[in-house]
């Protein structure tokens, strides 16, 4: 009995920022841009709206597409690496907001992987027989961990969520197979150096920027080809698939230079990758939930469809899921 996927959502805010409008807060252009990430646009919360507020419209989404009430979830699960509270997390007030009076939650922080990661975590709870339904969010605002003086970072982030909701189902469907790396000698390429517990917040972490993400692009750039692909072919030798089995692949919306190369590493046509990185850049552990989500809503992805998600983030973590929808 795997994880079947049931409904999927997704939530951007309304904001929509244009690289026009980032030529006017750093030193960049939109042909910069354009050329080295492929990002276009991206869509911020504007400060004063609750960030949770995206994890509870794209959860809501989900369970209104697998016409499911919110109350018959066994296990919520919220991938995010920028919690609304360091303690107690995400997971508690996307919950409350659901109406998840007693279903057992908690935040999973394993990079942009996260949504991956949760769903390998997903699939082993349900075919070990422990919950029947379990939902999976990925949450992500970025906007507000953004240093917006860096350009360096600040053209590739964009807000939102995305959901899955998972339901056991026959072996011959839901997740065919999956496969979770990690390289902790790289944990350092993207971090927040301070807030957490080996720097607290002082006066001085503030002033250093010490409270905003850093990123060594160019490593994270030459890490992440290479870790896709053994993801990806690693998942779905544990499928028993190769991929002329591949009806989509869904990779991490990091950068189009990256999945234009991860196509040609391994041969896959760019008519069956799925992307909205142009219009949504890196939202994180939700870019690869959005991205199902809009191609099952805009009949891309079918029923009976084998759908290949890969991501690698901060860790460094890196995975793939087989998924039969
Ligand atoms: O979820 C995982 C998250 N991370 C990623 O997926 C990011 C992976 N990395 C990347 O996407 C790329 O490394 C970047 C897009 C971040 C950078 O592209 P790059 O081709 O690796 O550029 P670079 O860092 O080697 O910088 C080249 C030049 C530098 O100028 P100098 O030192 O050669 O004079 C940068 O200062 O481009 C400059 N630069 C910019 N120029 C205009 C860096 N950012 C910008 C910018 N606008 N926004």
């Amino acid at each position: 009995m795997g994880a079947k996927i049931i409904g999927s959502g997704s939530y951007l805010p309304e904001k929509c920022v244009t690289n026009h409008d980032l030529e006017q807060m750093v030193d960049t252009s939109d042909e910069w841009i354009v050329r080295r990430t492929g990002i276009s646009t991206r869509y911020l919360l504007e400060p004063s709206e609750d960030p949770a507020k995206m994890g509870i419209i794209a959860a809501k989404r989900a369970c209104e597409d697998a016409r499911v009430s919110p109350e018959t979830i066994g296990l919520f699960i919220v991938a995010t690496n920028f919690p609304d509270m360091i303690c107690p997390g995400s997971s508690p007030f996307i919950a409350s907001g659901l109406g998840l009076d007693q279903t057992p939650f908690f935040d999973l922080k394993a990079g942009c992987s996260g949504f991956v990661y949760g769903m390998a975590v997903a699939d082993g709870l349900i075919r070990a027989g422990l919950y029947q339904r379990i939902l999976l969010v990925g949450s992500e605002a970025l906007s507000r961990v953004t240093d917006w003086s860096d350009r360096k970072t600040c053209v590739l982030f964009g807000d939102g969520a995305g959901a899955a909701l998972l339901e056991a189902g026959e072996a011959s469907e839901g997740v065919l197979g999956s496969a979770i790396f990690g390289d902790n000698e790289k944990a350092l390429l993207l971090h927040m150096p301070a807030g957490g517990t080996r720097t607290p917040a002082n006066s001085s972490t503030v002033e250093e920027g010490g409270h905003f993400l850093k990123m060594e692009g160019a490593g994270v750039y030459r890490s992440a080809v290479p870790m896709m692909e053994r993801a990806t072919r690693a998942a779905l030798a544990a499928a028993s698939l190769d991929l002329g089995d591949v009806d989509w692949l869904i990779p991490h919306q990091g950068n189009m230079r990256i999945i234009d190369s991860l196509a040609v590493r391994l041969g896959v046509d760019n008519e069956r990758i799925i992307t909205n990185l142009d219009r949504v850049a890196n939202t994180s552990t939700a870019s690869i939930p959005i991205a199902l989500d809009e191609a099952r809503k805009d009949g891309r992805i079918k029923s009976g469809d084998v759908v290949v998600m890969t991501a690698f983030g901060a860790g460094v973590t890196y995975g793939a899921v087989v998924v039969r929808m």
